[in-house]
């Protein structure tokens, strides 16, 4: 078996990446001893090793709602939507809905667009359909009004009692309100663990459970994780570590370099979702203080033709992470003409990978050429183990990375600040006061 490697040759010189060896050896040990910020949020380190155990109650819980769901609404928000979102669509067919396979997997309490929540309704009535519930806090508002909405129109649809058994909910062991909801409904919980935060849980119950509903092997997405533990672990040598790598040539490109944002590019669009999962992670995680670097996606060759002129061209504050694909999974060849009148006959007998790797390698010399230093991960193949890989990779070097800037990468706090207004604004119990408040300012 393979493993991903991470190169940074076309960004940054060996030597300045060598020079945080000792840097990042302190954050692994700060990790690893949990002696750094946030050391109650470790508990996706080990995460791997870790919910085995639990592997076949999730399994189960699976097979039980795609055995008797057409769909299945998986509610969450943030690190209780995203990891599973990135890892379906990353392994899913890219027409998926048009193929008539069940059962389909749809996310809810992801946004509070009211067309959005109107047109799901529409779409589930008469359907046999099923929930998973997912938040930590339990109290969070965009899912909790999705499941309220999509809970009511489930006893309707199928009875209190066969609604029961198509409810599942992932929370807290104690707390919140999905906690006693649950609890007094009878439903079947998993829980989330108190020291793994949201951003850091797609390999918890709350990434696998919908993971394991769209028909994947969960299984191996925690055997490829569970490899990157060791690659990306303490012992690992720093040439040979890609996530202290990673790290390192991150850092030393944002404080040495200027380059204040980091864009994260795939040639392939099944990976947009992992994309949106890698941007929650870093910029929740390193946002903070007045510091970090701005994640931000593009997904080419898309792209190129619309910001693939800023990025030539535009401000120098860019730099490029490209997760390579090394081999698709179907083949797909072009085929001679005998008129020609497209002018492509030379591309005859060639795959489209050959043409897309030219194009990834031809963007790379211009970007490159062009004040934007790429970095590069490669990715043998895009199955469950190396999506497992690529997760663990992530995480390991975001807690490395947030601890190099020298903030607490595992809370979130700025996330706040819009709730507190909008339950002001919508004069929710307890927040009189800052009701008040804001209202004067408007
Ligand atoms: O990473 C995080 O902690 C957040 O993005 C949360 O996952 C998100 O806000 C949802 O929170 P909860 O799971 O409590 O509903």
């Amino acid at each position: 078996m393979k493993d991903i490697k991470f190169s940074y040759a076309k960004a940054v010189s060996a030597e300045a990446v060598r020079a945080y060896e000792a840097q990042v050896k302190n954050a692994q040990e700060m990790l690893v001893k949990g002696t750094g910020k946030g050391n109650d949020f470790l508990g996706w380190l080990n995460l791997p090793a870790d919910i085995r155990p639990q592997l076949k109650d999730i399994q189960a819980s699976a097979d039980l709602l795609r055995r008797e769901c057409e769909v299945i609404v998986c509610i969450g928000i943030g690190g209780s939507y995203l990891g599973a979102k990135a890892v379906n669509e990353a392994l899913s067919s890219s027409f998926e809905w048009l193929e008539g396979r069940k059962p389909v997997i749809v996310y809810a309490g992801q946004n509070i667009g009211e067309d959005y929540l109107y047109e799901l309704q529409a779409l589930l009535k008469g359907k046999r359909f099923g929930i998973i519930s997912i938040s930590k806090s339990g109290t969070t508002t965009e899912p909790a009004l999705a499941f309220r909405l999509l809970k009511t129109q489930l006893e309707e649809q199928v009875g209190k009692k066969d609604a029961q058994r198509l409810i599942i909910c992932i929370t807290d062991a104690k707390k919140g309100a999905l906690r006693t909801l649950a609890t007094q409904e009878g439903y079947k919980t998993f829980v989330i663990e108190d020291n793994i935060g949201g951003r850091f849980s797609v390999l918890s119950p709350v990434g696998l459970l919908p993971i394991a509903c769209a028909g994947f092997d969960i299984e191996k997405l925690v055997d490829g994780a569970d490899r990157m533990v060791k690659v990306c672990g303490i012992d690992s040598p720093f040439d040979e570590n890609p996530a202290a790598q990673y790290a390192a040539a991150r850092n030393e490109l944002y404080k040495k370099q200027g380059k204040k944002v980091e864009l994260l590019v795939n040639f392939h669009p099944k990976l947009h979702y992992v994309s949106e999962w890698w941007k929650q992670l870093y910029g929740e995680s390193e946002g903070k203080d007045k510091k970090g670097i701005f994640p931000a996606s593009v997904d080419f060759t898309t792209d190129l033709h619309s910001m693939g002129q800023y990025i030539q061209d535009g401000e120098r504050h860019l730099m490029e992470t490209v997760i390579s694909v090394m081999e698709p999974n179907h083949k797909v060849e072009f085929p001679h003409d005998e008129q020609n009148l497209d002018g492509l006959n030379f591309l005859a007998g060639k795959r489209v990978d050959e043409v897309n790797k030219m194009a990834e390698l031809g963007t790379q010399i211009a970007h490159v050429d062009g004040g934007v230093p790429n970095m590069k991960i490669e990715l043998p193949k895009l199955d469950e183990y190396y999506l497992g890989q690529l997760i663990y990779f992530f995480e390991r070097a975001c807690g490395i990375s947030g601890y190099l800037l020298d903030v607490n990468p595992f809370n979130q706090p700025g996330v706040e600040a819009y709730k507190k207004n909008m339950f002001a604004l919508l004069d929710k119990p307890g927040y009189e006061a800052e009701s008040a408040a804001i209202k004067a300012r408007l």
